[in-house]
């Protein structure tokens, strides 16, 4: 039985993802274009950590666990497809929020993201209790840290920093340190000052300053 939970990290990343898509859906004015470009942007970028994510679920989650107990993964897949549908209409609003500059056309955003958000979070706590367990039950903690492994070399280096933005500021300090120090001592000396710089606008004063204060 492993002790790592592959999915808390990238579950705790979408659902900081998600509360700031939500948050800035529901307070962007269409009179403020710079606003609703920022909001564009997010969304963009929170919908790409998400079809990034179901990916990532599908090879290193999905097919390894079909592949020790036949028949595991067919529910999540099936999930994965329905809300991919819903990605493609978030993506759709979010073009037309582009074009139109329409108050109404972010307010049908806003109940579309908020919609999408509990359809998303009721989605992950079914894959926590059931795939995540099976696949504890069915990997070691070695496997589960090579399927990491395999994940942080396909991802580019901008999507690394979108991962970190997500996920660090939802994790705890204990487990930021430990991924940091490991970054720290494998990557190269400019990969691991952007990643302090995506951080230090990531998270707030406090949490940053107590995590350079504990990498000393
Ligand atoms: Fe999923
Ligand atoms: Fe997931």
């Amino acid at each position: 039985m492993a002790t790592l939970r592959p999915l808390d990290p990238p579950h705790k990343g979408i659902r900081n993802a998600l509360s700031q898509l939500c948050l800035a859906a529901g307070s962007t004015s269409a009179g403020d274009p710079n606003g609703v470009n920022s909001l564009v942007m997010l969304g963009v970028d929170v919908l790409d950590f998400l079809d990034e994510h179901a990916d990532f679920e599908e090879k290193y989650i999905l097919e390894p666990l079909e592949e020790r107990v036949p028949g595991a993964g067919a529910d999540d897949h099936a999930a994965h497809q329905e809300l991919e549908t819903k990605v493609q209409g978030l993506r759709d609003l979010l073009t037309s929020l582009t074009s139109t500059l329409s108050q109404d056309t972010i307010d049908a955003f806003y109940t579309e993201v908020v919609l999408f958000q509990a359809a998303y979070l009721v989605h992950m706590a079914q894959e926590e209790a059931t795939t995540e367990r099976l696949m504890m039950k069915h990997f070691s903690d070695e496997e589960l840290i090579g399927h990491q492994i395999a994940i942080m070399g396909e991802t580019s280096f901008e999507s690394l920093l979108r991962m970190f933005r997500f996920i660090a500021p939802a994790r705890r300090l204990d487990e930021n340190l430990q991924v940091m120090q490991a970054f720290r001592a494998n990557a190269p000396e400019p990969a691991f000052t952007a990643v302090l710089t995506t951080l230090r606008s990531a998270m707030p004063a406090a949490q940053y300053n107590a995590l350079i204060d504990a990498l000393g």
